[in-house]
């Protein structure tokens, strides 16, 4: 049961299969996001999060739920949107952007300064359609539909249990608004009513979701693997991808445009790009130790004299398995590992990369310390030394037809908890950037000397 709890549920045939389940509806599946936090409780209290890419269903967000609540005060804000997706968080909030121009400003600052905070990047849509209902349900309350204005001339209670509903539209395109300015007027009522609810001082649980998602994942339909193909196709011009056979079989492709490592030696890091020794012309790499079998592939290229050691090795460990719950199988890249001159750094990798067993994964950028998707494995060995980063990454090890990648599943849309680490940051920058911009108009020039009005200068004359 733990491990179903686990599942890459990435795409619609995931959740297709669930639904196909559960309900007789033939619709496609909708995951739309579910953010929670509250102004009381501690760290510690917080419930975590799934595993990346599993989309929580409505059981499962009813013990969320009801987990959050047993520690947390049973005021309860929700702002209910018309739709919401992930890729508004990134199209909007200002992460491949404009950073200082986010749409989700207020809910930022907001999270930011909550103790407790759960963000469930993909619940199913039929699930926080309910949400009004199970919140009903476990307060034992029901909901009361609310404007900032009407918020403001209510006394809250501390020790009552309330419902409040705020109802947020989502852009529609058919009206001038863009989803944009929507979404900002969104964020302001969320700014508004935080500050009315911290002014009252009654500590209070908020809740972020909507009723669907305003983007539907489409599982991508076999045809399109030529189109991924030709698309492909244009960047191996510039390279091939490195292309393990076993049994006269091609079963694992590698391509990225560097596969930087960089090692800290007596205080400095010390970089080197493997992808020239790897890709083209001047490949100078071996595959030796390399294997595929049905469930496990392993990549090893093997390099001389990389940053002074005689043997490096750069291996990349696939696993694939049915799941369940998504009805289909998947494969992780579980481990990246270095070997050199006898000794060992590994960094895990399955919760952020993974793709549907017959796709390709890509990635922009896959990073040990850049929106962390590889992790040290354990403090025993020499991951802290290490740090890794691969720029346009894809990777494929199993199900590979031919030469050439399958549809790649794109990391690009995923909200992972490094891009919200990234938001964070760029969000402090602005600030930083804002108070020096303040500390600078502060600055005054001397004016005695060149205030032309002012009394002028003598200089004793001598004869
Ligand atoms: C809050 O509600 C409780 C229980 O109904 C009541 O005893 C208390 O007086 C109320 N407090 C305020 C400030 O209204
Ligand atoms: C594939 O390889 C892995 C790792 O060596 C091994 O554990 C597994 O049993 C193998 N599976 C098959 C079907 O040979
Ligand atoms: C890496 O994976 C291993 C086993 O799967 C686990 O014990 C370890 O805690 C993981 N490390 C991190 C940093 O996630
Ligand atoms: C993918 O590979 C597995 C094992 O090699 C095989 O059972 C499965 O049918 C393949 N799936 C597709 C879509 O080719």
């Amino acid at each position: 049961e733990m491990a179903d709890m686990k599942v890459p549920g990435r795409g619609c045939t995931a959740a297709l299969a669930v639904l196909l389940t559960f309900s007789a509806l033939g619709r496609c599946a909708e995951q739309v996001p579910l953010i929670m936090w509250s102004s009381e409780g501690s760290a510690t209290t917080s419930p975590s999060p799934p595993a990346a890419g599993h989309v929580v269903s409505g059981d499962q967000l009813e013990s969320y739920l009801r987990a959050a609540l047993s520690s947390s005060p049973h005021n309860v804000l929700l702002f209910m949107q018309e739709r919401l997706s992930v890729d508004d968080f990134t199209m909007y909030g200002g992460v491949f952007g404009n950073k200082q121009d986010s749409s989700f400003t207020n809910l930022e600052v907001t999270l930011q300064s909550s103790t407790t905070s759960l963000v469930l990047p993909a619940v199913d849509s039929l699930a926080t359609g309910e949400v009004t209902g199970l919140l009903q349900e476990q307060l034992d309350t029901s909901p009361l539909y609310m404007d900032p204005e009407t918020l403001a001339q209510l006394r809250l209670n501390a020790s009552v249990a309330t419902l409040l509903v705020f109802r947020l539209p989502y852009g529609t395109g058919v009206d001038m608004m863009s989803t944009k300015d929507v979404l900002s007027g969104n964020d302001d009522v969320i700014g508004q009513v935080m500050n009315i609810m911290n002014s009252q001082s009654v500590p209070y649980t908020a809740v972020y979701t909507a009723l669907s998602a305003s983007r539907t994942i489409e599982d991508v339909p076999l045809s399109l693997h030529s189109v991924g193909r030709s698309l492909l196709q244009s960047r191996q011009k510039i390279s091939p991808p490195v292309e393990f056979q076993e049994k006269g079989s091609t079963c694992i492709l590698l391509w990225a445009e560097n596969l930087n490592v960089e090692l800290l030696r007596s205080g400095k890091w010390e970089r080197h790009d493997l992808a020239p020794m790897t890709f083209g012309e001047s490949s100078r790499v071996k595959l030796s130790g390399s294997f595929c079998n049905a469930s496990h592939s392993r990549l090893v290229l093997n390099y001389e004299n990389v940053l002074n050691f005689r043997s490096f090795k750069l291996i990349f460990a696939m696993s694939q398995r049915h799941y369940k719950v998504s009805a289909r199988r998947w494969f992780t890249m579980d481990q990246v590992v270095l070997e050199y001159d006898g000794q060992k750094a590994t960094f895990n990798a399955s919760r952020y990369v993974y793709a549907p067993a017959e796709y390709s994964y890509r990635c922009e950028s896959v990073s040990s310390f850049r929106y962390a998707q590889l992790f040290p494995h354990s403090d025993k060995d020499r991951a802290n030394q290490w740090r890794l980063s691969f720029d346009d990454f894809q990777i494929q090890g199993f199900n590979v037809t031919g030469q050439d990648f399958s549809y790649a599943s794109d990391c690009a849309s995923f909200f992972t908890p490094g891009i919200w680490m990234g938001l964070f940051t760029s969000l402090l920058m602005v600030l930083i950037l804002t108070y020096g911009l303040h500390m600078i108009l502060q600055l005054r020039t001397m004016d005695r000397f060149d205030d032309p009005k002012g009394p002028a200068i003598s200089v004793p004359q001598t004869e």
